[in-house]
């Protein structure tokens, strides 16, 4: 049978906002269009980057193939938007399996995990995003489906309510999640293969910016992808959806082709400065500097300040800036480095106090 993906059909998401302010939260919270599934890699060969992943779900591919058993579950983590959803299509594709597309928030009750896992075929793939969502009394139900495929569930109520145990196929369960920290022990445990998506170096999102921009027919030059490259903050999904706005850019005020000035000018445009920076990364940034002198400084504050939501800014904002050096997180909180300071134009002032103005 060929791999089928059955994938919620899913709300078109709002239009990304021409601005830095919520360009890239939206870009990195907004359900999959079709746009950007169509730029979706659909097997290892065509997936650039993330080389110890790649290399650790093929040899998993291969010997579950080799022995003919369904694959181990695997835990993909990262920050959003590096590929997790994609790798556990291409695991589908490259098992010749079916994936079920589901998420932790969508699970309430042991009952839909019961009928998620009982329709699915032996083999199978299902596929769990945003599992640290999955709630606590469910999660205790997965446990021995992922380990014995079997689930012990009460069925009726009162004086009726009796224990009944499904045998499960042996699928294979893909978990996906944007806070491994979050995760319980015995649940992260069940995982065969925990693995860690990073964010992506220069050379590596410019291949992909070329591959994108060949799918969408867009014509760009080295220099042109260089740049969008440098401004998505290590991110594919940012690239994919810079290029749509840089490309419309390019065809209503520079004749089509992409080149490192057109972009240069489309991403100005968007308030995503040169180091992929947007305005609510430099608004995080400012807060700290500014109203809390530097630091430390809880992410609650910081997100009552900037008005956002702390999860959005802890999900999104923040690893980025951490893995940057523009902002160290301790146990009292978050401090502004130097180089945070540079970024919003300020002088990080010695002895802790409040950065001059350059
Ligand atoms: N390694 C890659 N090569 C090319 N494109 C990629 C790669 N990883 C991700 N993408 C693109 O980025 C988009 C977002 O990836 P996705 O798998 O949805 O991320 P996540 O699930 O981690 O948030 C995909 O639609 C795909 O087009
Ligand atoms: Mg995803």
């Amino acid at each position: 049978m060929p791999p089928s993906r059955k994938e919620k059909p899913e709300a078109a998401p709002a239009p990304a906002a021409p601005t830095g302010l919520g360009f890239i939260t939206n870009a990195l919270s907004a359900p999959v269009s079709p746009a950007e599934a169509a730029l979706r890699p659909l097997s290892f060969g065509d997936f650039t980057g993330q080389p110890k992943t790649v290399e650790r779900l093929q040899v998993m591919v291969g010997a579950a193939r080799r022995r003919g058993e369904p694959l181990n579950h695997v835990l993909l983590s990262g920050p959003p938007g590096l590929g997790k959803t994609t790798l556990a299509f291409i695991l589908g594709q490259e098992l010749g399996r079916n994936v079920r597309v589901t998420s932790g928030p969508v699970i309430e009750k042991a009952g839909d995990l019961a009928g998620l896992l009982t329709n699915l075929e032996e083999g199978d793939i299902l596929f769990i995003d945003e599992i640290h969502r999955i709630p606590k009394t469910v999660e205790e139900y997965l446990y021995s489906a992922m380990e014995d495929f079997r689930l012990d569930i009460m069925i009726d109520q009162g004086p009726n309510a009796r224990s009944v145990r499904l045998t499960l196929p042996r699928f294979t369960l893909v978990g996906a999640t944007t806070r491994s920290g979050l995760l319980t022990a015995p649940l992260r445990s069940r995982f065969t293969l925990q693995t860690r998506l990073e964010y992506y170096d220069h050379a590596t999102l410019q291949q992909i910016v070329r591959r994108s921009c060949g799918l969408l027919k867009v014509t760009i030059d080295e220099d042109g992808a260089g740049e969008i490259a440098r401004r998505c903050r290590g991110t594919p999904r940012i690239a994919n959806n810079l290029i749509n706005f840089v490309r419309d850019y390019a065809l209503e005020r520079a004749g089509g082709a992409v080149t490192k000035p057109v972009a240069s000018r489309a991403l100005e445009l968007l308030e995503i400065d040169a180091a992929g920076l947007d305005e609510m990364d430099k608004r995080m940034l400012r807060v700290i500097a500014e109203n809390y002198r530097g630091g430390p400084v809880g992410m609650s504050t910081i997100a009552v300040a900037v008005a956002e939501e702390a999860e959005t800014l802890e999900e999104v904002h923040e690893p980025f800036l951490i893995q940057e050096g523009y902002l160290q997180r301790t146990p009292q909180g978050r401090v502004i480095t130097a180089k945070g300071y540079t970024a919003i134009g300020l002088r990080a002032a010695t002895g802790g106090e409040q950065g001059a103005l350059l």
